[in-house]
């Protein structure tokens, strides 16, 4: 049976750190110069119909590594601009492709598809969540901090989409995540409702940057206005201001704290300009393991059957 991920409640624990570790092991064997041959033959399709640097090249990348071939859609540019039903467009890309990363505006669009499409559909961010993003945030976690257990994350800013992600993760992992937010900007009382009821994690939410920051090991935020949202950035800079992230709100945190942030950032406004330019790589070290991230969840959705080969020895991750 195909699998989606359409958000992280899709997955286990055991799916998470089964990913985490092929991860590793794939950003391992790219450092080596090994050859993968795992999607040869298979194709992604990516729809996106938001921009996107980080997200689009990093599973474009991860195909072309891993032996297969990305095919990218502006939706402007197929029949979906004029309107040709979801269900439609998936029944028809599920016979050329073998799997659909997709970038969009509403969950329930990314669902249509997922619902019609027999090949595994992939969220590349909704308005509600950023799942793929997460996962390799929490695998840059795991680099500089050893594993995710006892890790104090503190998110501080927009209750936005990769905040969901966050509450999610941290239900399925059982995190301790501290989200600061203005009040009317809070994560999505029904999305923190049903992690708190998974009973796993330590989730909390506070109108209070300093307390979500108090002795945290990760300080997380992303920006105040997000795609989609442009019209309300000025009335945004002003209710967001005391949420910046920046050296004295650091003095909180630990003192081996570490800075994290989705990118594209706006300089300045939720992340001051100098630490954005620390000497510790964190946040691009993020943007790397979007690749290798990227690379197990194709593996995990699409390798292994037809012509996806595995190589001799290999550990498959095929637990979702
Ligand atoms: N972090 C992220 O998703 O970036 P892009 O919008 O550039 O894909
Ligand atoms: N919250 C941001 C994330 C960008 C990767 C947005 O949706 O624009």
């Amino acid at each position: 049976m195909k699998k989606d991920l359409l958000t992280l409640l899709d997955l286990t624990k055991a799916d998470c750190d089964m990913l985490f570790q092929r991860a590793g092991i794939l950003k391992e064997r790219r450092r080596k110069g090994i050859r993968e041959t795992l999607l040869s033959g298979k194709s992604l399709g990516l729809i996106f119909d938001k921009p996107s640097t980080r997200t689009r090249i990093s599973f474009e990348t991860a195909m072309i590594q891993m032996g297969g071939t990305p095919i990218f859609m502006s939706s402007k540019d197929t029949q979906i601009s004029r309107n040709e039903p979801v269900m439609d467009t998936a029944r028809v890309l599920s016979r050329y492709l073998d799997g659909l990363a997709i970038r969009t505006f509403s969950q329930d669009i990314l669902e249509g598809f997922a619902a019609y499409a027999d090949i595994p559909v992939i969220n590349a961010l909704t308005d509600m969540y950023h799942p793929t993003q997460v996962l390799s945030d929490i695998l840059t976690i795991i680099e500089y901090k050893g594993g995710y257990e006892g890790v104090k994350i503190a998110w501080v800013g927009d209750g936005n989409n990769v905040s969901h992600s966050w509450i999610n993760a941290a239900a399925v992992l059982g995190l301790n995540l501290v989200l600061a937010c203005p009040e009317g900007y809070y994560p999505s009382a029904p999305i923190l409702q049903r992690a708190l009821d998974m009973e796993t994690g330590n989730i909390r939410v506070t109108s209070n940057p300093v307390e979500a920051v108090d002795q945290a090991d990760v300080i997380y935020t992303d920006v105040w206005a997000s795609m989609g949202q442009e019209s309300e950035h000025i009335a945004r800079k002003n209710i967001f201001k005391a949420y910046q992230v920046n050296r004295e709100l650091m003095q909180h945190a630990r003192r081996d704290a570490i800075v994290m942030h989705c990118l594209p950032a706006h300089r300045g406004e939720e992340i001051s300009e100098e630490l954005m330019d620390v000497p510790l790589p964190v946040i691009w070290d993020q943007s790397e393991n979007k690749m290798h991230m990227n690379k197990a969840i194709l593996e995990a959705l699409m390798a292994g059957s037809a012509s996806g080969k595995r190589q001799e020895g290999e550990q498959p991750c095929l637990m979702l």
